[in-house]
């Protein structure tokens, strides 16, 4: 299946940055690490990666905003939609080597009634080290390059591969992650921690991992993934098991039957 014409153009912005972050990937001495919080760092790679992107999708659509995750808020026309950047999403795995992380790209409708942004419409994750594009268009389906992605079918939690993201430093809530971990993980076959909430999502609508939650997400991490999963058939919520806004500081997601089991879990362990 041809790439629609938006996804091409997210696409050619990710593989360019792509690009950019594989040559950089490993030369940490010329990177320029900072902090932006206790265990939150940001690098040369990061920026250089944005500005790729930035330039890349404004010559396509001039009048869009942006929302980025290192330049933050750019307004563009308010008619028009915006996009959602992560430029690269598992930075400390690049920063310790580690070939996982991925540049997520997603479009966000504005509301009809001009109070603020509406529905995730495309996303674009990529992956520069396995060159992945996992793409989504509302109504359009999941893919990944050119074959169409489902959620697993796995219903039993005792077969299930869950992901995850733990609380690090002085981001998120040690405690609440440590009692949803307690009882999820002695009924499912394991738990995976990898470092870029974007691909987990990607992963999860690939059907590689069969569900997956953490919390203190930020719309560039989670709005091309959560559109990636529905896509493909998932489910995606907060703890309390609403159906969230494509893009949730809370996800809980996997197909309908998983998610009713983990999401009875989940809450069990929120309620004790
Ligand atoms: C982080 C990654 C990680 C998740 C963190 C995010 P960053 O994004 O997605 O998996 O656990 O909450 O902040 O900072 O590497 O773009
Ligand atoms: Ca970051
Ligand atoms: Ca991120
Ligand atoms: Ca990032």
């Amino acid at each position: 299946m041809a790439l629609p014409g938006l996804i091409r153009v997210m696409e050619r912005a990710a593989r360019k940055a792509g690009g950019r972050l594989r040559r950089d990937f490993g030369e940490i001495e010329h990177l320029q690490v900072s902090r932006k919080g206790p265990s939150d760092f940001v690098s040369k790679a990061d920026r250089i990666a944005e500005r790729t992107i930035y330039d890349e999708l404004l010559h396509a659509r001039p009048d869009w905003g942006f929302v980025m995750e290192e330049a933050g808020t750019i307004e563009g026309d308010p008619t028009k939609p915006r996009w959602v950047v992560d430029p690269l999403d598992g930075t400390s795995n690049f920063l310790h080597g580690i070939p996982h992380f991925a540049i997520s790209i997603a479009a966000q409708e504005p509301k009809l009634d001009g109070s603020g942004w509406g529905e995730v419409t495309a996303g674009v994750v990529y992956q520069p080290i396995t060159d992945e594009t996992f793409w989504a268009e509302k109504s359009r389906g999941a893919w990944l390059h050119d074959g169409r992605l489902r959620v697993s079918s796995r219903s039993r939690l005792s077969e299930a591969l869950i992901g995850t993201g733990i609380p690090y430093g002085g981001h998120g809530d040690f405690g609440e992650w440590g009692r949803i971990f307690a009882a999820i993980g002695p009924q499912v076959a394991g738990i995976r921690r990898y470092g870029a909430a974007s691909l987990d999502l990607a992963w999860l609508a690939a059907g590689r991992f069969d569900g997956f939650w953490e919390s203190d997400l930020a719309d560039w991490d989670t709005a091309a993934g959560c559109l990636l999963v529905r896509e493909a058939g998932g489910f995606v919520s907060d703890y309390r098991g609403r159906s969230q806004p494509i893009h949730a500081k809370q996800v809980l997601a996997a197909n309908d039957s998983l998610h009713s089991r983990l999401h009875k879990l989940l809450a069990g362990a929120l309620k004790a």
